[in-house]
């Protein structure tokens, strides 16, 4: 039985597009079966993927709103082992047209029931907010990821997504489970990157995903080639690092992969020359 992963967060830009366009390119690479399911009326994965926006036939929206067959959503990406189900600008209005309907956060559940079985991961990518598109993705989950980037308000927030997951559980999906927090645009060179790792580490404990994303510009610029950073650059540090996070998350579901972490934990660790650090990161969540 395949596992759902949604990557929420309702704060903008923090990297849930780029960890779920890369960690489910590696997922596939290491063998696993994987679609990848874009709920983002923004449509940056679908792009991620280089599918252009205008020339998506089907989407996502069909299926939620449309009561369209899934199955008949799904399209070939150019990593072997991946599929994903297309976001078009029409999601945009979803959040609206979902309200009236019957069983509103539980549209995406329903049409996942029978796709599971076919894949070991089906990763949903969220829009930043905590609307009817990212609940109907915590409702489908079996567990989320968490991005949250090294910036001066790196927990800002996140009280509210928990208090939103914990809504969802105790009305929604009591299994919910949190899969892993994953700390994203690492910079190396400021000690603000290195206090936000031990802040959300002191807060979250063992959650925090042990592989931390450095800041790369091979990983921003991927995306403008419609390639996932494996294709577009396997050798540079942001490939390795989502390689080592597929690994960790498969590792956390007891599977082997045999790829060396060591590169990576040492092009993450802070640099020797670090400026002038911001006064302290202000942390919300408890
Ligand atoms: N590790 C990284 N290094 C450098 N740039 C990054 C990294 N991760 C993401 N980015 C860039 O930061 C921007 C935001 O990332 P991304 O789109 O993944 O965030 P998001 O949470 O999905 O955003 P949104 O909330 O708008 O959906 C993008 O331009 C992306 O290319
Ligand atoms: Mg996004």
């Amino acid at each position: 039985m395949g596992q759902i992963i949604a990557c929420a967060n309702q704060k903008g830009g923090v990297g849930k597009t780029t960890t779920v366009v890369n960690l489910s390119t590696y997922l596939a690479l290491a063998g696993d079966a994987v679609l990848v399911i874009d709920l983002d009326p923004q449509g940056n994965t679908t792009s991620g993927f280089g599918l252009e926006r205008g020339e998506v036939q089907h989407s996502v929206y069909e299926a939620i709103i449309e009561d369209a067959d899934v199955s008949d959503l799904i399209v070939a990406t150019n990593v072997p082992g991946l599929s994903i189900v297309p976001s078009s600008i029409s999601l945009a209005g979803a959040e609206v047209e979902l309200a009236p309907l019957p069983q509103r956060e539980r549209r995406l559940a329903r049409i996942l029931t029978n796709l599971v079985a076919e894949y070991d991961y089906i990763l949903l990518d969220c829009p930043p907010s905590l609307g009817l598109l990212t609940v109907n993705a915590l409702t489908a989950a079996d567990a989320v990821v968490i991005p949250i980037q090294c910036e001066y308000y790196a927990l800002e927030g996140l009280s509210q997504l928990i208090a939103t997951i914990n809504l969802v559980r105790n009305h929604l999906n009591p299994d919910l489970a949190i899969k892993g927090v994953v700390l994203t645009m690492y910079d190396p060179r400021t000690n603000l990157s290195a206090e936000v790792d031990a802040e959300v580490r002191k807060h979250l404990g063992p959650a925090v995903f042990e592989t931390v994303i450095p800041r790369s510009v091979r990983l921003s610029e991927a995306p403008s080639y419609g390639l996932p950073i494996a294709l577009y650059r396997p050798d540079s540090k942001g490939a390795e690092a989502y390689a080592a996070l597929a690994a960790e998350l498969r590792e956390r579901d007891g599977r082997r992969t045999p790829v060396a972490r060591d590169a990576v934990d040492e092009s993450v660790s802070p640099a020797e020359t670090s400026p002038e650090s911001p006064a302290g990161v202000r942390v919300e969540a408890t």
